[in-house]
């Protein structure tokens, strides 16, 4: 019987090619604590997103590449996930813990936001990865109550803020923090104040993701964030109608000057299901507005989210769509969507590597 060499199993492992970095998993570092006890192998696949679709197919491609080398009697491998920490090169206070901060913003209000944002959070959490959730919107802030911790306050500890934590994210709002009956006005550098503290004195403790909810517009709060640290993407969410669109276009401007990378347009409110008539499909707000202005800045298009009222009734009840009503059309939009964004979080961050690569090879 021949014995099996750690060269043998990687240029097996080595046929196995990653379709968005467009390089063999060998190369790209994804294999680690190879052992080889006589005729034993065993092997972790560390990928870049905790929910990556050809997960499973690289698992059975692996032990079957393996498995067919001669002398090999067993095949043991793990499949992992290491988030990694994004390049943002925007603001330049750094935080050690945090691997990359995601803003989600729009040019218009009320097109879905929060909801979006909240629901990406939950859906990465359940992928299996560390999220925050950091409500932004100062003057309308709603994630606690989408999130079932409106009447919650958080503690402190050493000087730090501890984040509410709700169906697997922590959280962080001006509404859990300054009672909701009082006004606030707040300038420009007030509002960066915010900003700052919500990044320094909470204890966020390791996170692969920050989502960052943002209120509307193209404001302080935007720049702020931009400045004060380095924000791996944004995430733009439009409804199919024009007006809309024309505001998104200016949002992605916005964040062009201040460095920050659009990772890609959600469009929400896409079209309605009736659910007595689950075939049918109304397109009450336009169709593929969301698509052409993605393809128009060519920035990906990171799916379509349909109107439904187990979103808001969801909302409003403090348990998010993909929590409450895991089977819905809706929810496995939004699944569908924390997946594209983690997809193109991870494109983003490994862009470097994959010059390295190229050069080197
Ligand atoms: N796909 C959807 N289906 C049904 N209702 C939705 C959907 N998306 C959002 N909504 C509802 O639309 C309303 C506005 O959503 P949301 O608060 O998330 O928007 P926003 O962009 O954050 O608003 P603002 O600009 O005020 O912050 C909410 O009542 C929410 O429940
Ligand atoms: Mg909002």
């Amino acid at each position: 019987m021949n014995q099996v060499t750690e060269q043998a199993v990687l240029d097996q492992l080595k046929h196995i090619v990653d379709p968005d970095l467009r390089k063999d998993i060998v190369t790209l570092g994804f294999v680690k604590d190879l052992t080889i006890d006589g005729g034993d192998v065993s092997f972790r696949i560390v990928l870049t997103t905790p929910a990556c679709p050809v997960k499973e197919a690289f698992e059975t491609e692996a032990r079957q590449l393996v498995g067919a080398l001669d002398g090999v009697r067993s095949v043991r491998v793990v499949m992992d996930a290491e988030v990694p920490k994004g390049r943002g090169i925007s603001g330049n206070m750094a935080l050690p813990n945090v691997k990359n901060i995601i803003a989600v913003s729009s040019g218009k209000g009320g097109v879905g936001k929060s909801t979006v944002a909240v629901n990406l959070a939950v859906s990465l959490a359940l992928d299996g990865a560390k999220v925050g959730l950091m409500d932004a919107d100062v003057y309308g802030p709603n994630v606690p109550l989408m999130l079932g911790l409106a009447d919650q306050q958080p503690s402190a500890f050493n000087g730090q803020i501890t984040p509410l934590e709700a169906h697997g994210v922590r959280m962080i709002s001006m509404a859990v923090l300054a009672p909701a009956d009082k006004p606030m006005i707040l300038r420009g550098p007030m509002l960066h104040g915010i900003v700052r503290q919500f990044l320094t004195d909470v204890n966020w403790g390791k996170l692969d993701y920050l989502i960052v909810d943002m209120p509307p517009g193209t404001g302080d709060v935007q720049l702020s964030l931009a400045q004060l640290v380095p924000v791996q993407g944004a995430v733009l969410v439009t409804t199919p109608q024009t007006v809309s669109i024309a505001d998104v276009r200016r949002a992605l401007k916005m964040f062009e000057t201040v460095a920050v990378p659009t990772l890609g347009v959600i469009e929400n409110m896409s079209y309605f299901v009736p659910p007595d008539m689950p075939e049918k499909r109304y397109h009450i707000f336009g169709e593929g507005g969301g698509s052409r202005l993605a393809a128009e800045y060519n920035v990906p298009f990171l799916g379509e989210v349909p109107l439904g009222l187990e979103v808001r009734e969801s909302g409003d009840a403090g348990v998010p769509v993909v929590i409450a009503e895991p089977d819905s059309p809706q929810a496995k939009a939004f699944r569908k969507v924390a997946e594209e964004v983690a997809r193109q979080v991870s494109i983003e961050a490994m862009k470097p590597e994959l010059q390295i690569v190229s050069r080197a090879g």
